[in-house]
Formats: structure tokens, sequence, C-alpha cells
């Protein structure tokens, strides 16, 4: 009997000592911090992330699952967008621990689709296969709370210097948001070109951007004719686009 509690004493630590170890292995990365990179095998063949796309922006999408309703929605709503992406110069890479098997046959799946009555369409960007879970460890793609076998949403946009500048995050019940997607990136851009240039509340390019520090010149300029720039209190200094 003693031995018998003792046994299953034993393997109670031992499977709680694997269960720690295994979420310890999982990192998130913060605003600001180097994209780790990975290798990986894709529809596209092998890719060594972000290395291999030089200095463009770069999104990496994560999917919970192959042939999922809520996930197809997103690829084919992405690839529908993919010319917007391409054209802003932005390389897409979408993982998933599923086989890279299943990652063809979903492809091709989807690529036969007409989407809210539009043609079907050609995904053209790489789906990697993490079926060891190493990319979504590095990421912190695993949430351990809801599943240890699938990936969640996930979207980090890195810019051309392979830094991290947003990461979201989103529920397995909702599907993602492209165009706020592709605002995000829009304003990243922005404010990646300007270090002194913030953009307010739903910016939309084109729109006026927010100034955080005046030089005394702008300063004493602020609000004639000839200043682009124009005060809504003193704490809010908005440049005119
Ligand atoms: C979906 O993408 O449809 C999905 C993924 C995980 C759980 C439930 C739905």
């Amino acid at each position: 009997m003693i031995i018998m509690k003792n046994k299953f004493l034993f393997i109670a630590v031992f499977a709680i000592s694997v269960l720690h170890l295994k979420a310890q292995e999982i990192t998130i990365p913060q605003i600001g911090s180097r994209a780790p990179s990975f290798s990986a095998i894709s529809t596209q063949g092998l890719i060594v992330f972000p290395e291999d796309f030089g200095s463009k922006w770069k999104i990496l999408f994560s999917h919970p699952k192959d042939f999922t309703p809520v996930c197809s929605s997103e690829l084919l709503e992405l690839a529908y967008e993919q010319e917007f992406f391409y054209d802003s110069d932005v390389e897409l890479v979408v993982m998933s621990v599923d086989l890279i098997s299943q990652h063809y046959s979903w492809k091709y799946a989807l690529e036969e689709v007409r989407y809210k009555d539009r043609e079907p369409v050609q995904i053209n960007f790489p789906i990697i296969s993490d079926n060891d879970h190493k990319i979504s460890k590095l990421y912190g793609m695993i949430h351990t709370e809801e599943d240890f076998s699938q990936n969640i949403r996930g979207v980090f946009i890195i810019d051309p210097d392979n830094y991290i500048r947003s990461i979201q995050y989103y529920p397995n019940e909702v599907g993602r948001n492209i165009e706020e997607i592709k605002r995000m990136l829009m304003a990243l851009k922005e404010t990646h070109a300007n270090k002194n240039l913030v953009t307010p509340a739903n910016w939309h390019k084109g729109d006026d951007v927010i100034v955080p520090v005046l030089s005394r010149e702008e300063k004493e300029k602020l609000d004639t004719p000839e200043s682009e720039l124009y005060k809504l209190t003193w704490f809010m200094v908005f440049r005119r686009q």
C-alpha cells in the first residue's frame, strides 16, 4: 500500500514538473524586442524568418488549426488584401502547428472557395508548419490555459530592422479584422519614418498626426497662418497632413 502511494506521489510530482517546465519554455516577446529567429518548412519551401525577408516589414500570423471556419475566413480575407501588403513592401507569413501536408490541402481547398460572392483567390503567402511547437513557444503563441496542441490567434508586426512593433492576440471565437491590421501597419510606418510623431485614436493614412515635442521655433509659430501645427489644448498639438 505504502509503495503504491509513493509511486502515485512520484508520478504526480513528475507530471507537475513536466507541465511546469513546458509552461516555462513558452516566452512572449515584447514590443521593442528583436523578432526571434527560426527556420521552418512552409508551403513555399524552407523559410529562415525574419532574415529571408531582408529590410521589409513582416507580419507573422498564427492560426489555431487548419480547416477551421474562422481561420479559413481570415486566410481568405488576407488573400484578398495580399496585393495591398505587397504594394506596401510587406511580407505576410502564416503559421500553425499543423503538418505541412495539411497546409497544402487547406490552401488548395481555400483557393476554390467563392468567399462572399468574390472570385476564388490564390494564396500567395507561405503557410509554415510548426509541428514541433518551436516557433509557437518562441513567440508565445501557445496558451496553456486554452490548449497545448493549438496556436492562439496572434499577429506580430515586425519592422525593417527586425524589431517587434506590435503584438495582437485574439480569442478563438472572434475572427481578426484585416482592416485594423492594415491601419496599424500604416500608422507604424508613419511613426517609424518620423520619430517625433504619434497617431491619434482611429487614425487613418492622410489624417492629421500628433506632435509630442515642439522646438522653440515651432512653439512661437504655433497657430499662426504659416504654421502646419495647431493646438487643441496645451497638451495636444497636431500637424496638418
Ligand atoms: C476556427 O478558426 O474556426 C476555430 C478555431 C479554434 C476553435 C474554434 C474555432
